[in-house]
């Protein structure tokens, strides 16, 4: 070959020509905005290959950049213009892609947000609902250790070492300690008030909610259930504030005008006299209904604090008297709430407790309404 400008090395015009070429098949054939951005810089980048054809442009006489420089500005302006042509339309596929698959609609229910979801226990409501009756009449609540030792649980409630009564308990014992004694889970809330009448000067009032367990387990026991604890210690205190306040919490916490309540006389080591308290109920078909039949059911236990009890814990039985319950909280939350069955409280079934709970931001209280 002879002539010089069939050769595209030496024909500056087909070199461009042939860039040009080059450039708009890839930007043409870019798949995303990488691509582009990459071909970008190859070509129009610092030392990308149309910009190293700019600078060209200055060392060139006044008639050769006169020729070369529209040529070359072309070729800039038509790449800029190509890479950003393909940018939008690659950015108007990736928006038609993501419409596609996050398509939306719009006819389905809302899904509860966690916090209107979750429900709470009925034993937790329960609690909530005795706390608030409880504290109307001036109780305040105490608190005391699900393990205890056999003093708390025992001893300082008048039950004599070797007693029957302690057998009566089914207790779960720890293993030995270092001090070669063992601790136990308590069997009762009653524990809570020898803790309290070391702690608190009286008058008292006070409520002891909590967990007790025993090694009980059949359709109406659970080896971990729940009771509530009551102590009254003042100078005056005897078994007719007793039965108002039994008698009241009732009324108020079944929400009712009036209960039928029966008084039992019965032992506990820790009271003299002592009663059980029955609540009338049906128990037609298996199911136990609260404010109709004739038949009762046991909620709690009572009686007048042994003074053997008051002088355990540093306090003159010849000053002061007082009172004490101990109540089954699952056993009323059954009552109230007609749930048939103790043993699915234990079991952790979200039905269940979609079924049974209560909306955690309903608290309750005598004003707004216990369980409404
Ligand atoms: N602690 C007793 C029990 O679990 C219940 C009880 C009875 C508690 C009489 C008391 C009471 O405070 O005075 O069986």
């Amino acid at each position: 070959m002879t002539d010089p400008n069939a050769s595209s090395s030496t024909d500056p015009a087909s070199d461009l020509a042939a860039l040009e070429q080059g450039l708009t098949a890839d930007i043409a054939g870019a798949a995303d905005e990488a691509a582009i951005e990459a071909i970008r810089v190859a070509a129009l980048g610092k030392k990308g290959r149309v910009s190293e054809l700019l600078k060209t442009l200055g060392a060139m006489s006044p008639e050769e950049r006169k020729e070369k420089g529209p040529l070359i500005n072309g070729l800039r302006d038509r790449v800029q213009g190509a890479l950003a042509a393909r940018k939008e339309e690659l950015a108007a596929a990736a928006l038609t892609a993501r419409l596609e698959a996050e398509r939306v609609d719009v006819t389905l229910p809302l899904r509860e947000a966690p916090q209107s979801r979750g429900r709470l226990h009925p034993i937790s409501q329960v609690v909530d609902e005795l706390t608030a009756i409880f504290a109307d009449m001036g109780f305040a609540v105490a608190e005391g250790p699900d393990i205890e030792t056999d003093f708390y649980n025992f001893t300082a409630l008048n039950f004599p070492e070797g007693h029957p009564a302690r057998e009566m308990h089914d207790t779960f014992f720890l293993p030995e300690g270092a001090d070669g004694k063992r601790k136990l889970l308590r069997t009762h809330t009653s524990p809570v008030q020898i803790r309290t009448m070391q702690n608190v000067k009286p008058p008292i009032r006070v409520i002891c909610p909590g967990r007790t367990y025993r090694t009980d387990s059949d359709q109406t026991h659970t080896p971990m259930f729940h009771q509530v604890e009551g102590l009254v210690i003042d100078r005056v205190a005897n078994m007719g504030h007793l039965k108002w306040v039994l008698e009241e919490f009732c009324k108020a916490f079944f929400e009712v005008d009036s209960v039928k309540m029966r008084f039992r006389p019965s032992f506990f080591p820790f009271t003299e006299p002592s009663a059980e308290v029955d609540i009338q109920c049906s128990r037609k078909g298996g199911e136990i209904r609260f404010g109709e039949g004739d038949d009762w059911l046991e909620i709690l236990g009572c009686g007048m604090v042994h003074p053997n009890v008051l002088r355990n814990c540093g306090i003159d039985p010849d000053e002061y008297q007082g009172f004490a319950w101990g109540m089954g909280i699952d056993r009323i939350a059954m009552l109230k709430y007609g749930m048939p069955d103790l043993r699915p409280f234990f079991e952790a079934d979200v039905r269940w407790l979609e079924h049974y709970g209560f909306r955690p931001l309903d608290l309750p209280s005598l004003a707004g309404g216990l369980s409404s």
